[in-house]
């Protein structure tokens, strides 16, 4: 990756108390993320992929500043996210905005989408006169495709996909270098998915904007990604360019993935959702955590977590065994 950074994290983790607390000594912690490495280029449509509980989510969130890591650093645009003081970070919010899941849930019914898109500018410093607002979400309406008098309606008037379209409206309305869609077309259906998916690219070529693309769905992931990074149990166990990972993947899981999803050119069959393992098994340490479900697991894998290190420019896998798939070998059998 020549391209700089934009967003970069470096070993960050974050613990969640779970359990009682006990009357003597400290709560349990589930590490919901665990030395996470990544770097996002300024103008890529970044995926994150990764079965359900694997930390999508908690690391959105805390991309966003709205949950802070336990350790580790977050990097954006050369500022460390949470070393700035308060009003800092506040004037930097307007720089990377999110789009959630559900179009429906995250619009207010009983607003107008004109004061609904223009929300995000509570945190633009210099307040913004009548005229100058309605300008704004006027532009940032057309940009997705809609009208600017879309903004006098009320959310049941639109469909689900233009629902989402006014979502990111709303995203880009302090023209944010960075979007975090989080499931961002997982409610929609196929055909809606591929318009949205159309819309974030053409927002990227034409705005330049990042995307960082978090989906559980590895065939959006295919669709719409310039690189990606694979999540399992708190940790990121692959990342490269997208096309180059699903031609040949570097890790086991990644394979698994790609197993369980055969159609790759067709949107929106989501991965077979396998059973989260319980989380008392990401609180305790050791090993490599995708060892029970691998093939190449050895005694090296139980004794040492492998870390993501670097296997040809660009890609990294964070597997003891890696070097069997780098040479082609061929499908892994998976138990079932
Ligand atoms: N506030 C919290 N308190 C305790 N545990 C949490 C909290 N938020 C997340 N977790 C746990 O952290 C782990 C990762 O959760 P996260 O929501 O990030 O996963 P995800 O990959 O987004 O899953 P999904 O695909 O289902 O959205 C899970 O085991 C979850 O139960
Ligand atoms: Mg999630």
């Amino acid at each position: 990756m020549s391209t700089p950074a934009l967003l970069e994290l470096c070993n960050v983790a974050r613990d969640y108390p779970v359990g009682p607390t006990p009357l003597f000594g400290r709560r349990a912690t589930l590490r919901a993320l665990d030395g996470i490495d990544l770097k996002v280029p300024a103008g890529s449509i970044f995926g994150v992929v990764g079965e359900s509980g694997s930390g999508k989510s908690t690391l959105a969130r805390i991309v966003m500043a709205l949950d802070r890591p336990t350790a580790g650093n977050v990097l954006f645009d050369g500022d460390d996210l949470f070393l700035l003081p308060p009003a800092a970070l506040a004037a930097r919010r307007r720089d990377f905005q999110m789009v959630f899941q559900d179009p429906y849930g995250s619009l207010d019914p009983r607003s107008r989408i004109g004061r609904t898109v223009a929300e995000p500018l509570h945190v633009v410093p210099d307040a913004l006169r009548g005229a100058e607002r309605a300008a704004l979400v006027g532009e940032a309406l057309e940009s997705v495709g809609l009208k600017a008098a879309d903004a006098a309606r009320f959310p049941h008037e639109f469909s689900g996909g233009q629902r989402q379209r006014i979502a990111i409206a709303r995203a880009l309305i302090t023209r944010p270098k960075l979007v975090v869609a989080d499931e961002a077309v997982s409610a929609l259906d196929l055909s809606v998915q591929a318009q949205v998916l159309n819309l974030l690219r053409s927002l990227r070529d034409r705005h330049g904007i990042t995307v960082l693309f978090i989906t559980h769905n590895l065939a959006v992931i295919d669709c719409v990604a310039d690189h990606v990074a694979v999540m399992y149990r708190g940790r990121v166990v692959e990342t490269g360019p997208a096309q180059a990972v699903f031609a040949r993947p570097f890790h086991p899981y990644t394979q698994l993935l790609i197993a369980a999803e055969p159609s790759l050119e067709r949107i929106g069959r989501g991965l077979r959702r396998t059973p989260s393992a319980p989380p008392s098994a990401q609180i305790e340490g050791g090993g490599c955590a995708f060892l029970a479900r691998c093939p190449l697991a050895s005694g090296r894998c139980a004794a040492e977590a492998p870390a993501l290190r670097a296997l040809e420019p660009g890609r990294a896998s964070a597997c003891h065994h890696a070097e069997a798939l780098t040479e082609g070998a061929s499908s892994l059998h998976f138990p079932t």
